[in-house]
């Protein structure tokens, strides 16, 4: 069967876990090399070493704080100094502190535009610079379909992923004529460790969000890791500038 991404250098934020984790076996499965970022140390070499012998590819963790500009631009320089070139990133990376409005907490929520928005900008920034000069590339951008529907609790952490959406939508027209695609993916609710963490302790009624989701299940990091993979690819070479939801059919 033909490999979606064969031999595509990729970037993939926050792939310690969860959604990212899946992207990165998605890409590796398809055949991509793969640069798995986090800031977590140690913890992604064995799973990485796992996942180049079974795709027979190459997985290279990455130990990175992505706020951190300096360490992100070193990283990224010598990506492309061994590649020679750098085909898609996914701004994966994400923080969340769910907070009702009186709640909200000025740190929590500094952080989340840092890591969510502010850092994402200036991967876009970095990478597209090293697309340019092949005059091609891809790059997808987490977004949540908290920030199209709205979602009680999540005011602040919304507004970032707005925000993700609305950079989104003005890079893909500024970087069109270098012939790189930028698009977001906008999960509904999808099962993952932070998932699970939250709703044991808030201990929310999930049977009721679920009967908000006309597909009538949650998502799977893995349902979100297959539209990264169809946008990062040559299939959709004429689709940029698209928010697609990957959430069931919800009303939250
Ligand atoms: N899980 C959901 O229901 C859901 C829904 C919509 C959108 N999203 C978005 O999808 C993305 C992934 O979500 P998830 O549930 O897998 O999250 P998660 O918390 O399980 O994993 C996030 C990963 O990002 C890493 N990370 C966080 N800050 C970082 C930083 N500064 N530098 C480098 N790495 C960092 C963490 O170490 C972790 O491995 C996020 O952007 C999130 O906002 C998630």
């Amino acid at each position: 069967m033909e490999r979606l991404l064969k031999g595509k250098v990729c970037v993939i934020t926050g792939a310690a876990q969860g959604i990212g984790k899946a992207i990165v076996e998605r890409f590796a499965e398809d055949g991509a090399v793969v640069y798995a970022f986090d800031r977590r140390e140690g913890i992604m070499d064995q799973w990485a070493e796992t996942c180049s012998e079974s795709y027979a590819t190459r997985v290279i963790p990455v130990c990175c704080d992505i706020t951190d500009s300096g360490g992100v631009k070193k990283a990224l320089m010598a990506i492309y100094k061994q590649e020679g070139k750098m085909d898609v990133l996914v701004n994966n990376a994400g923080v969340v502190f769910n907070r009702k409005i009186g709640m909200i907490v000025r740190e929590e929520t500094e952080l989340m535009f840092r890591v969510n928005v502010v850092a994402a900008l200036e991967l876009m920034q970095l990478v597209a610079r090293f697309m340019a000069r092949n005059e091609c590339g891809s790059i997808v951008n987490i977004a949540s379909v908290t920030a199209v529907l709205g979602s009680p609790g999540q005011v602040a952490y919304s507004a970032t992923k707005g925000a993700i959406i609305s950079l989104t939508k003005s890079a893909a027209k500024e970087l069109a004529p270098q012939g790189i695609r930028v698009n977001a993916v906008a999960p509904g609710i999808v099962k993952t460790e932070r998932f699970t963490e939250l709703y044991e302790v808030t201990g929310d009624k999930i049977d009721e969000r679920i009967n908000r989701i006309a597909l009538g299940r949650l998502g799977t990091p893995e349902d979100v890791a297959n539209a990264c993979a169809f946008l990062a690819s040559e299939r959709a070479s004429y689709i940029s500038g698209q928010v697609l939801g990957v959430d069931g059919c919800a009303s939250i």
